[in-house]
């Protein structure tokens, strides 16, 4: 079973209330909501804590939020007050990731952790044990609409042969998903495709969304 969280980069934020209520009612699994500190990654974006919380009110699927900043522990208690479901931080970010990931699961959250282009895969073994997702970035992190890196695909391979160990994680892919890209991860192990600029400029996101899963 695939799911499909469509990014909230991609959405038109004059009316992000519509927005997320178009992607909830076509059909998203989750919703990915990309917070970006301008330092971790070149350019911020305005998914604050309140921003979230207004999101949080619209969304009736969870809130997936990937946190692409410099020190993560410091915003994991305003997040999850603004209602996300699961949040991931980066392996490369600073702070204690052990801690960290361990203070998202103190607040009855769901912890991931990603891993950029040229980060090897072993990286998140110690931390397997307290891992829901594992997010393989299929683009350089900081902006949507980039091509899909095919070269990732071993690392999904191989975080498929890990899976087992610890919480059994989901595999989630960001970055690039389109028709073609969305077939090449689900064949690796991908269980969760994010999807911003396919799904959000889709004439019809309902169907956008049943093709990436390979439903049509
Ligand atoms: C990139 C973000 C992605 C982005 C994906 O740094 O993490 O979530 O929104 O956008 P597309 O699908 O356009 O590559
Ligand atoms: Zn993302």
């Amino acid at each position: 079973m695939f799911f499909v969280a469509p990014s909230l980069l991609a959405a038109d934020m004059s009316r992000l209330p519509q927005e997320v209520k178009s992607l909830c009612d076509a059909g998203a699994d989750f919703l990915h909501i990309d917070v970006m500190d301008g330092q971790f990654v070149p350019n911020p974006t305005d998914f604050t804590p309140d921003c979230v919380a207004e999101i949080k009110k619209h969304a009736t699927v969870p809130l997936d939020v990937h946190l692409m900043v410099q020190d993560p522990m410091p915003l994991i208690d305003d997040y999850v007050q603004a209602g996300a479901d699961n949040i991931t931080i980066h392996v490369e970010s600073q702070g204690d990731i052990y801690k960290t990931l361990e203070h998202i699961h103190h607040n009855k959250c769901h912890a991931g952790l990603s891993l950029k282009p040229n980060t090897a895969t072993e990286k998140i073994l110690p931390y397997l044990s307290l891992l829901n997702r594992v997010l393989v970035m299929t683009v350089e992190p900081g902006k949507g609409g980039q091509s899909f890196m095919p070269n990732q695909i071993t690392k999904i391979k191989q975080l498929k042969e890990l899976k087992t160990a610890g919480r059994g994680f989901q595999i989630e892919v960001d970055g690039g998903i389109n028709l073609e890209t969305a077939v090449l991860a689900r064949v690796a192990g991908a269980d969760i495709l994010v999807s911003g600029t396919y799904v959000l400029s889709a004439p019809d996101r309902a169907r956008a969304m049943r093709l990436l899963r390979g439903d049509l």
